[in-house]
């Protein structure tokens, strides 16, 4: 039910963008929303609301302060990489979780042009595109590619040290298509720097269900509740990455 919901919406989102883009800045010259976001936003609370009448919204472009933990909550990224979507036409996802009394009970990351869905389901695992989904998660930081924000690794001592120890260094700027590259394995780990609950509800229920972590600098896991810097990916590769950060 939901799937369809999004597939029909990234149809929606696909044609939007082939259309002149209205574009405001909402903080600073950087921080960018579309008509399209506001108008994807708009259009999946109401399609979810009539599914879920008791349901409450927390949505990137209409949000309200609410609590989180209490009742049935659709947390909603309608664009994810909105500076992507914006720039490049291109590099952008989408993200839903759905969370009830507190728990996470689904979470959707959507690759909106691949037409990618992979999906969380509490207890049941993941799926890609219906089918179940599973990848072994093994490898260690000498082989894998990892993501952080640009911002971030200038900032670091030592940044050589991460590109070398490493696999190399690949960022594309949507909290949603660098956690599909965790997810798929791709990526080893992907360090968040910046978020927000609806950038990563999802990647929290995609540890639950798989082996992946989502760890903070002090190695602990990571919860909604916090806005600290933490690293979601392969276990080995989180905790080694995070030996070179602090
Ligand atoms: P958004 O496009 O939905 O805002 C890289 O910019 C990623 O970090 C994007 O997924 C972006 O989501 C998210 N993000 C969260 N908070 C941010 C911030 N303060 N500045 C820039 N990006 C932010
Ligand atoms: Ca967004």
């Amino acid at each position: 039910m939901i799937e369809a919901l999004l597939w029909k919406v990234c149809d929606l989102i696909t044609l939007k963008m082939n259309q002149e883009l209205q574009v405001d800045e909402k903080s600073s010259r950087k921080d960018l929303v579309s008509n399209v976001d506001k108008e994807i936003e708009k259009f999946l609370i109401e399609k979810l609301s009539k599914l879920y009448p008791h349901a409450k919204f927390c949505g990137e472009e209409s949000y309200q302060k609410m609590n989180l933990f209490e009742g049935e909550v659709w947390i909603i990224d309608p664009i994810d990489g909105t500076n992507n979507f914006i720039k490049q036409h291109k590099n952008f996802g989408m993200l839903l979780a759905f969370m009830k009394e507190g728990e996470l009970l689904e979470g959707y990351m959507v690759d909106v042009l691949k037409r990618e869905m992979f999906v969380a389901k509490k207890g049941q695992g993941l799926f890609k595109n219906g089918q179940p989904f599973k990848v072994e998660y093994n490898q260690k930081l000498s082989d894998s590619l990892i993501s952080m924000s640009t911002d971030y690794l200038c900032s670091l001592d030592h940044p050589q040290e991460i590109n070398h120890k490493s696999f190399g260094i690949r960022y594309i700027g949507s909290c949603c298509l660098d956690g599909i590259n965790v997810v798929d394995g791709s990526l080893g780990a992907y360090l968040v720097s910046k978020s927000q609950v609806w950038d990563i509800a999802p990647h929290l229920l995609f540890c639950q269900e798989s082996g992946l972590v989502a760890l903070n600098l002090d190695k602990q896991e990571k919860t909604l509740s916090d806005d600290c810097v933490f690293v979601f990916g392969q276990k080995e590769v989180v905790l080694e990455l995070i030996d070179l950060i602090v």
